[in-house]
Formats: structure tokens, C-alpha cells, sequence
């Protein structure tokens, strides 16, 4: 019979990226909820503080550590200081993405191009390959991917992000593939719009009016007829950490109100 309690994070050590805000901080408190020992990464050491003080308002154990994740550099210190403090990763979740700005494929420029590969990419393959290496010698882990219902279907004027989440969709399944054999297991989670500081980024250089018209568009286009909170992502994120999902590998958790069902954008 199903023992419940392969869905518990208990004792284990998780790696949420961009865990100072939004999806990333929605998956922290969760996992800490499920008695993760929680890493929240991300620039804003403030964030992260914030972050980590909620955790542990409710008993969980979190701790904050500032990296910008699209340098190499970072990344290793990032890796190295979690394994000097925790001796072990079992679970990794790249969620850290970055959508900087709008334009069309006619007006990206190289300057839009590396900021966001740097992070959404590079970023994203290196951190996994780095903690890969650990899991492998502690004989098995659990590596999340945030991608995006944009990396299946282009969305006008952030054509570079789209590209960056169509590619970590294969990361997802080059990783998932080499790493089946020594029981780790990887997966993406593909969100639909959340509501969060990115989501809202879109209609940032809009008056008011014009943000709210542009929001009841978007809601209107939505089958579920709304937006999503971060929370809505965090049911998934719990079950692809846990021993609940240990046969589950390279495939993806599209979580979008629907809105992939209809072609729409
Ligand atoms: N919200 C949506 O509708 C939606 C839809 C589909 C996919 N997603 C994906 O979900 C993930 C989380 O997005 P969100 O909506 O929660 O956005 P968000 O609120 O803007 O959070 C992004 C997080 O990434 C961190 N980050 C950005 N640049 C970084 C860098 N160079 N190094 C380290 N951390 C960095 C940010 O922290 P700092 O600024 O402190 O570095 C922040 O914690 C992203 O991968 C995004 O692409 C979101």
C-alpha cells in the first residue's frame, strides 16, 4: 500500500534558486513546511533574509546565501558553501530566471541575449551539473527545472526568454537521461503566468488603466479565468522532491489554468 510518507522532505537538503521572492520563495516555504533544511539563493541578501526569518517563524530550517547565479564563479561558492554547512544536496530546484525586458525579434540585442542565457541557460546547466556531481557520489538526488509555457509557444516580444525556456526543457531531458542510471532524477515544471514581481514586470511601463486592461485580457484568454498564485506551484514541486516520484524522470508538469489546452498566449 502507499505509504504516505514518501511524500515528506524530512532530513533532506534542498537548493531553491531565487528563493527570496515569488515561486522560488512559494517552493522554500513548502519544502521547509515538509521539514526540508532549506537554501534560499538568489542576489538580494535582504530578500533572502526575509525569506529565511518566515521559515523559521514556523519552525523550519532555512538558510540565506547571495549568489549571482549566471557567473561561474558563484555558482561553484554557491555549491562549496552548501556542502561546507550541510555536508550533502538532495534536492535541487533552478528556479532563478530572469525576463529583463520586451522587444521583438527585430530589436533584441546581444546585451538582452546574455543576460538572460547567462541566468536562464547557462545558469541553469552548470548549477545542475555542479550539484549532479555530489548527488551522484551520495547515490541518488532530485533536480527540479522552472521552465515556462512560453517554451512551447513563442510569446510576442520576449522571444529571447522564450528560446532560454525552450532550452530548459532539453536540459531537463539531457540531464534526466545521463542521470537516470544513478537515481537521480530530474524534471521541469512549465507555469503559466503567476502572479508575481515578473508577471507584473510585463505591464510595468503601462499607466494603471491600461496595466488592469492588459490584466483582464490576459484573465479573460485564461480558461481557469484567472491568474495563478505561487502557491499553485508548489504541490508539484513537492511531489517531483520526494521519494513519491522516484519513477518519475525527464518529463514535465505544465501548470497553466489551462491555457496551453487552447493555443493561446
Ligand atoms: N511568474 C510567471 O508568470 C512565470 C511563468 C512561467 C515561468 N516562470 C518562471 O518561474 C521562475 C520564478 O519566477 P517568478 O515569477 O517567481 O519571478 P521573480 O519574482 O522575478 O523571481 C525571480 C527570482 O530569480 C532571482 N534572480 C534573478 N536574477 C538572478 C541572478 N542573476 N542570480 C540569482 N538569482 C537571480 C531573483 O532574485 P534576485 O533579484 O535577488 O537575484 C528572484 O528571486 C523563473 O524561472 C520564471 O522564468 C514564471
Amino acid at each position: 500500500m502507499f505509504d504516505l510518507s514518501k511524500f515528506s522532505l524530512k532530513g533532506k537538503v534542498a537548493v531553491v534558486t531565487g528563493g527570496g521572492r515569488g515561486i522560488g520563495q512559494a517552493i522554500a516555504f513548502g519544502f521547509a513546511k515538509s521539514g526540508a533544511k532549506v537554501v534560499v539563493t538568489s542576489r538580494k541578501a535582504q530578500d533572502l533574509e526575509a525569506t529565511v526569518t518566515e521559515i523559521k517563524t514556523f519552525g523550519g530550517e532555512a538558510f540565506p546565501l547571495p549568489a549571482h547565479l549566471g557567473k561561474m564563479d558563484e555558482i561553484q561558492k554557491m555549491v562549496n558553501t552548501v556542502m561546507d554547512r550541510f555536508g550533502r544536496i538532495d534536492i535541487l530546484v533552478n528556479n532563478a530566471g530572469a525576463s529583463p525586458a520586451m522587444g521583438s525579434v527585430l530589436e533584441s540585442d546581444e546585451r538582452l541575449w546574455d543576460t538572460i542565457m547567462n541566468l536562464n541557460l547557462k545558469g541553469v546547466y552548470f548549477v545542475s551539473q555542479a550539484v549532479a556531481r555530489i548527488m551522484k557520489k551520495q547515490g541518488g538526488g532530485k533536480i527540479i527545472n522552472i521552465a515556462s509555457i512560453d517554451g512551447f509557444n513563442p510569446e510576442p516580444g520576449v522571444s529571447v526568454y522564450s528560446v532560454s525556456k525552450a532550452g530548459v526543457r532539453m536540459i531537463t531531458r539531457a540531464f534526466a537521461s545521463e542521470l537516470a542510471p544513478m537515481n537521480i532524477q530530474v524534471n521541469t515544471i512549465a507555469p503559466g503566468p503567476i502572479s508575481t514581481k515578473m508577471m507584473n514586470s510585463h505591464w510595468a511601463h503601462l499607466a494603471p488603466e491600461e496595466a488592469e486592461k492588459a490584466k483582464a485580457a490576459l484573465e479573460k484568454m485564461l480558461p481557469t479565468g484567472r491568474i495563478g498564485q505561487p502557491d499553485e506551484i508548489v504541490g508539484a514541486a513537492l511531489y517531483l522532491a520526494s521519494e513519491a516520484s522516484n519513477y518519475t524522470t525527464g518529463t514535465e508538469i505544465v501548470i497553466d489554468g489551462g491555457i496551453l489546452l487552447q493555443g493561446l498566449k
